[in-house]
């Protein structure tokens, strides 16, 4: 019998004690902050469902990854609403689109700051899905050559880090050939290895201007009650070349992270979806918890389950509670 010897509370009595003996510890180097990038210039538009979060053209984007850089917020994942939708999504390939304009902003105003893109096509097309549409459903193989191009001309704009969240079979390694061929051997990869059909994406959805027109994505994103399969999508991301994988969402997908982590040794991201921040900020405004105090036990809480890096939209206002 352990007790009296044992007494857990003896660690726990001062602040110090339980600081030195903390497993796991948050910084703001450990957030990817999501921005979305709209047309124009000196525009900033609030998102109604997710307070806090903007939609900005490219120049102010470029003065908020500075803000963020100085907050010690090393990265951001930019997400674009073009001008122009099509049935191809052309735009995502637009040199002089919202993304690769906001890219070279950043890289202008705040050097140091990691510039990751998304790769996707459901902001670009008219019809909101994340490829070509044949028949009813989403046609896999030649989405890829479009992803691809999206992915170049995101890396021409001087991209760091190229981020599929499409979901198609096989686009990790056409991305990467792709990029390879277009001599840009040295952009990266982070993948979205296992990324659910969720109901959690909401709010994004709303800021994107990306709801499907017709149907869902559950024929392409993953069902939420798979793990192992989980597992092959990590394995098999890996084995075409990323260099980071990805569990999105995080805060219901806990174990589907420290199934990932146990799998692989490439830097795990999680995605703090919006739907995730929404609800945090909804409680908080009624009163009914303490948004600061739920914020960074839920920013922990993917630490500790096995997540090296997180999206999340928490990460300046996060970055400012740690100090
Ligand atoms: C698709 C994409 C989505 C998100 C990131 N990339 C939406 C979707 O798959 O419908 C969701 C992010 C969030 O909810 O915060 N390009």
């Amino acid at each position: 019998m352990s007790f009296p010897l044992h007494r857990y509370r003896r660690l726990r009595r001062s602040e110090s004690l339980r600081t030195m003996v903390r497993e796991t510890s948050l910084a703001p180097s450990d957030f990817i902050a999501p921005l979305f990038v709209v047309p124009g210039k000196g525009v900033r538009q609030g998102v109604a469902s997710m307070p806090g979060v903007d939609r900005t053209s490219a120049d102010l984007t470029g003065k908020d990854a500075k803000a963020l850089a100085d907050l010690g917020v090393l990265s951001v994942i930019l997400f674009g609403i073009p001008d122009h939708k099509d049935a191809k999504g052309t735009s995502s390939a637009d040199p002089e689109g919202p993304v690769c304009r906001a890219v070279r902003a950043i890289k202008a105003e705040s050097p140091k700051t990691v510039v990751m893109t998304d790769i996707c096509l459901c902001e670009y097309t008219d019809h909101g899905h994340c490829g070509v549409i044949k028949g009813d459903t989403v046609d896999n193989d030649p989405t890829l050559a479009i992803l691809a191009a999206e992915a170049v001309a995101h890396a021409k704009a001087g991209a760091d880090v190229v981020a599929p969240s499409d979901m198609m079979d096989g686009r990790v390694g056409a991305i990467r050939a792709a990029l390879d061929k277009e001599g840009f051997a040295d952009v990266a990869l982070l993948s979205y290895a296992a990324k659910y059909a969720s109901g959690f994406y909401g709010p994004f959805r709303e800021a994107a201007e990306s709801t499907p027109s017709f149907g869902d994505r559950r024929a392409y994103q993953m069902d939420p009650g798979n793990v192992r399969e989980a597992v092959k999508e990590v394995l098999s991301d890996v084995a075409e070349g990323a260099d980071m994988v990805m569990v999105k969402p995080a805060l219901s997908y806990m174990d589907v992270i420290r199934a990932a982590k146990e799998v692989t040794n490439v830097p795990l991201a999680c995605y703090n979806v919006s739907g995730e921040y929404a609800m945090v900020k909804a409680a908080a405004a009624n009163g009914w918890i303490d948004g600061q105090r739920v914020t960074l036990e839920i920013l922990t809480s993917f630490k500790r389950a096995g997540a090296d890096l997180i999206l999340t939209y928490h990460a300046k206002e996060a970055s400012q509670w740690i100090g």
